[in-house]
């Protein structure tokens, strides 16, 4: 593999937005966060471990939390606790290769958030004011009428908002808007996919930025203002500086890390990442970060995911019967990064049967085994002729057609074994069948090399089914059948 050819690149930061503890982690949460592994894991092949860092996390200090920890009977910090452990198991369980996980109520972020506030404040760029306003919960944002369905419904969560009326912090978010359309505009990259940035620049030409309210009078939880104790910060004024905590902020480790490399959220919160958050980080003082990719939504057999219709999918459980490499293939492979899509068991059985068991696993079983017995289970480590270039799509999160391209290889290469027909040429010329899938194994180790971000454990597999030479027949089939 080699290095892309735009800016050398000497650390990679990637973040996935921070998780509500209130609700359940399903396929939609998963998604994000499988999606910067799988960069992570791409770079740390690129520039190595210690120069890649990948955070994920939970958002802890919103109002949704107050009312769950009071549903749950648990007293507020015993119910984030529990909570926040219960997210990290199941990306522990999905083998996500996060450095950090992130709580918005770890210490290190109450420091920073108030580190900034009071930075913003003392720039003057925070006043006091009242605010009167439809204000959706579940999204913690104020709404306009005319954004609103009907004037009573959230535009996003589609039920229905409430007045709130309140004497809070603004920030002067009007002030930066100049700065923030300059920057967009000056660099194509930042917003992506590219109707994401078109959606952003035209909110800020048509509506223009109002300045927003950044605390609460009327909440108890969350972290305290350092100039008004009175009020706790905005839950996403307070969210978004997760990034910055955890790239070490106050300390000579920011440096390397600042600013992130690639911030993926879904396309819900592309307000906050790509209006709100630049605006911040101009009034703290702190570089922009270089990209912000918003990926789209999925529905489960083409129904919203909601707790209401009960659909959503564990992802634990998915991949304790299909594995997580099924999983992270199927979201990066299926939808490709960006658009909406759609999850089905029966499309996500097809694909791991007839992609991975049978093109992928067949391909490796076959070959293992037509080596072990008609070469001794030894073969030569050829010179992989064309060698697959996928740099560029993988650092441009083209996920869906960097797959793609690796599976037309793994056609072809099945496609090579019908030709040649090893099991009869073995009758007549041995040193012929030992070229052939010689060739295809080394094809295979190349290959794996590829695979190792989407499908880790799938390619340690093939690099030690193959390793140096030696067929090594012990690591078993792949992607075995399911019965359902
Ligand atoms: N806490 C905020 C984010 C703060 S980031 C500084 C938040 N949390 S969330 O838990 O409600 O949602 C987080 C993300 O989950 C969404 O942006 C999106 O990335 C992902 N998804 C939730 N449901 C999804 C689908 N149905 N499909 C795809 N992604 C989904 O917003």
């Amino acid at each position: 593999m080699t290095k892309p050819s735009q800016n050398p690149v000497n650390k990679f930061y990637v973040t996935t937005p921070i998780y509500y503890i209130n609700d359940v982690p399903h396929i939609g949460h998963a998604y994000s966060t499988i999606a910067a592994d799988t960069l992570a894991r791409y770079w740390r092949t690129q520039i190595g471990d210690d120069n890649v860092l990948f955070v994920t996390g939970t958002d802890e200090n919103s109002k949704k939390t107050v009312e769950a920890a009071k549903e749950a009977k648990l007293p507020i910090e015993a119910y984030t606790k529990k909570t926040a452990k219960a997210w990290q198991g199941v990306f522990d369980n999905l083998e996500l290769s996060y450095n950090r996980f992130i709580r918005t109520t770890d210490n290190d972020h109450v420091k920073t958030v108030q580190d900034i506030l009071q930075k913003v404040y003392d720039k003057g760029d925070v006043y006091k004011g009242v605010y009167e306003g439809k204000y959706c919960f579940r999204c913690e944002a104020f709404y306009k009428d005319e954004e609103l369905i009907d004037g009573k419904f959230c535009p996003i969560h589609k039920k229905p908002v409430e007045t709130l009326k309140e004497e809070n912090w603004f920030f002067k978010l009007s002030k930066y808007e100049k700065q923030v359309l300059d920057y967009i505009e000056a660099n194509p990259h930042f917003i992506e996919p590219e109707s994401r940035r078109n959606e952003v620049l035209s909110f800020i030409k048509n509506k223009g930025l109002e300045d927003f309210s950044i605390s609460r009078e009327t909440q108890d939880w969350g972290i305290r203002l350092p100039f008004d104790e009175s009020q706790v910060a905005y839950v996403w004024f307070d969210a978004l500086l997760n990034y910055v905590t955890a790239a070490g902020y106050g300390t000579d480790e920011f440096n390397k890390w600042w600013p992130a490399n690639v911030h993926i959220v879904g396309k819900d919160i592309i307000k906050f990442h790509c209006i709100y958050w630049p605006a911040m980080l101009l009034s703290a003082g702190l570089k922009l970060p270089e990209k912000v990719f918003a990926h789209g939504f999925f529905t489960i057999d083409g129904e919203k995911i909601s707790k209401s219709l009960g659909n959503s999918v564990d992802p634990v459980e998915l991949t304790k019967k299909y594995g997580n490499d099924a999983l992270r293939y199927f979201l990066l492979r299926e939808i490709p990064f960006g658009a909406d899509g759609d999850f089905s068991f029966e499309r996500f059985k097809v694909v791991y049967e007839t992609e991975l068991g049978n093109k992928l696993g067949n391909l490796v079983a076959r070959t293992a085994a037509m080596l072990s017995k008609y070469c001794d289970s030894t073969y030569g480590q050829n010179k992989v002729v064309v060698p697959l270039e996928l740099d560029d799509d993988i650092t441009n999160l083209k996920f869906e057609s960097y797959l793609q391209k690796i599976f037309t290889r793994i056609e072809e290469l099945n496609g090579v074994i019908e030709e040649t027909k090893p099991w009869e040429l073995a009758k007549t010329d041995k040193v012929k069948v030992k070229e052939v899938l010689s060739g295809i194994a080394s094809e295979l180790v190349e290959l794996s090399k590829w695979l190792s971000p989407v499908i880790p454990e799938a390619a340690s597999k093939i690099q030690k089914t193959f390793s140096s030479g030696k067929v090594d027949s012990s690591v078993g089939i792949l992607f075995p059948r399911i019965e359902s």
